[in-house]
């Protein structure tokens, strides 16, 4: 907010002092006590007036969520100003009256067209160049929402991903459940207090660190703040891990965490600098400047391994899928990130031990006959593409509810989880794996 009344007096300064002139001077030059109060009541919601519509000008655009908010507050900007004309110009005022009538209803049409969902397909997503390194904070935080859960405000909704991926292994609220990953509630302040000081993490000594990767490469050292430890969480998952998270049965060496720079999430550093901003501007504290945290990552992420920001486009629609079908089905299991939680024999890099190995020619008849299944399935492919898209139908026995993430029948195509099924129904206990196609 203090940002927000400096902003609009940078620009609107002169305005104001006009208006403020003009106080003083009806106050000095008009005598008669009735006029004198009316000056003084025009001219102090005048200079009200004014500065809301600087506040409303200075923040057109992060206002109000861009471009399809522009029409409506328009409207309501126009019908205030209508009102409030009628008071200095009396006799207009049932006119202005009706005209700010009119936009009334127009803005109230309008805003309902703009705030019901939007229809897929309707307007192809616009392709602007996104800019990060001059954006403003907020901005930065908004496009990294963006990239986490698909969108803004979208941070509290049970299912919302964005390519980042992170909520199907994060909670990000207090109080949700985070059995998978630790919950990123409170992760700046944590990152310095806690993290940097815990013996295990050895700061300044990566040599003497017991996990699977000692440094992020070899030289780049440990983190020196709570920015660097979070870079460092993102880029080398495995160079330190928090205690009773890491893989099964590594005595929590190695982390189920894909680093964010690689394929399939591989995220750019500018991506990245926008997801640590949410971090902090969520939690109302200043985040360090975009380029404070692009050097934290240049720190633990060498030159040749900096994804390129492709098509200079950020996360793109909220809606997009994780994988639509057209990659062969080895591809598909680590773009949705199956591999992390699921061994799945003939998947290269698909060692994950969160979830049940991934036999389902012989897993899945076991599944379904056993006399405490309660789902629907009768055969081994409909018993699979349930245990996607429902995860919670039939939990298996030593695995916990909850965990396998519920939003694949959304963020996988028909195409895609056709593949699934019909590579998955092939795995069997003892026989070779099937082809990958
Ligand atoms: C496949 C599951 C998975 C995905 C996807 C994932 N993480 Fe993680 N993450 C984990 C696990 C498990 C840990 C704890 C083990 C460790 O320390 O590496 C972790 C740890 C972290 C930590 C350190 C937390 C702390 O309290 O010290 C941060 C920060 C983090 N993740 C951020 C992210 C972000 C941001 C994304 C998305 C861009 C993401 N993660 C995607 C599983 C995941
Ligand atoms: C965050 C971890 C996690 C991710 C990611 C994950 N799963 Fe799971 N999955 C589990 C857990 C835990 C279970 C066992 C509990 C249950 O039945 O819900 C499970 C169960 C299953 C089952 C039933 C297995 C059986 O033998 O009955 C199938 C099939 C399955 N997952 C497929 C997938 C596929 C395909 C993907 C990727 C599109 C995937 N999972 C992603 C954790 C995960």
């Amino acid at each position: 907010m203090g940002d927000l009344i400096k902003e609009a007096l940078s620009i609107g300064w002169p305005l104001l002092a006009l208006l403020a002139g003009l106080l003083v001077y009806s106050q000095i030059s008009i005598s008669d006590a009735a006029a004198k109060k009316r000056a003084t009541f025009k001219l102090s919601i005048g200079m009200l007036a004014a500065f809301i519509l600087l506040i409303a000008i200075a923040h057109y655009e992060t206002s109000f969520y861009g471009a399809n908010r522009l029409l409506p507050v328009s409207l309501v900007l126009v019908t205030s100003m209508c009102f409030m004309l009628g008071i200095y110009f009396p006799n207009q005022a049932a006119l202005l009256k009706i005209g700010g009538f009119m936009f009334l209803v127009a803005a109230g049409l309008s805003g309902y067209g703009n705030w019901l969902p939007q229809v897929e397909g309707g307007f192809p997503p616009k392709e602007e160049k996104i800019q990060f390194e001059s954006m403003s904070a907020q901005q930065l935080a908004d496009e990294g929402e963006k990239i986490i859960f698909g969108g803004i405000g979208q941070n509290k909704v049970q299912g919302a991903i964005g390519k980042g991926q992170c909520p199907l292994c994060h909670a990000f609220h207090k109080g949700m459940l985070g059995e998978r990953a630790p919950n990123l509630d409170g992760l700046p302040e944590r990152a310095a207090k806690e993290r940097l000081v815990d013996p295990k993490y050895s700061q300044g000594k990566p040599l003497a660190r017991e996990y699977a990767q000692k440094e992020s490469f070899p030289g780049a050292g440990t983190a020196e703040n709570g920015q660097e430890y979070i870079a460092e969480s993102h880029s080398c998952p495995s160079c330190y891990v928090v205690a009773g998270y890491g893989v099964k049965g590594t005595n929590d060496k190695e982390s189920p965490m894909p680093a964010i720079h690689k394929p399939p999430i591989s995220l750019s550093l500018p991506e990245l600098a926008a997801v640590d901003t949410w971090f902090y501007i969520r939690e109302g504290r200043d985040a360090p400047t975009y380029e404070e945290i692009i050097k934290t990552y240049e720190k633990f992420i060498p030159e040749a391994d900096r994804p390129k920001q492709l098509d200079d486009k950020a996360a793109g629609p909220p809606s997009a899928l994780l994988a639509d079908g057209t990659e062969p089905v080895d591809q598909i299991f680590s773009k949705a990130q199956c591999v992390a939680c699921h061994t799945i024999p003939g998947i290269p890099g698909a060692v994950g031990t969160i979830g049940p190995k991934l036999e389902e020619g012989t897993n899945a008849p076991l599944r379904f006959k056993s006399p405490d299944y309660k789902g629907g399935a009768t055969t081994t492919p409909d018993y699979i593409m349930e245990s996607i898209v429902s995860p919670s139908a039939y939990v298996v026995k030593s695995f916990p509810d909850n965990t396998m993430p519920k939003v694949f029948g959304q963020k996988l195509s028909a195409g895609a989880l056709k593949k699934i099924v019909d590579y998955l129904s092939q795995v069997k206990v003892g026989a070779p794996p099937p082809k990958i196609s």
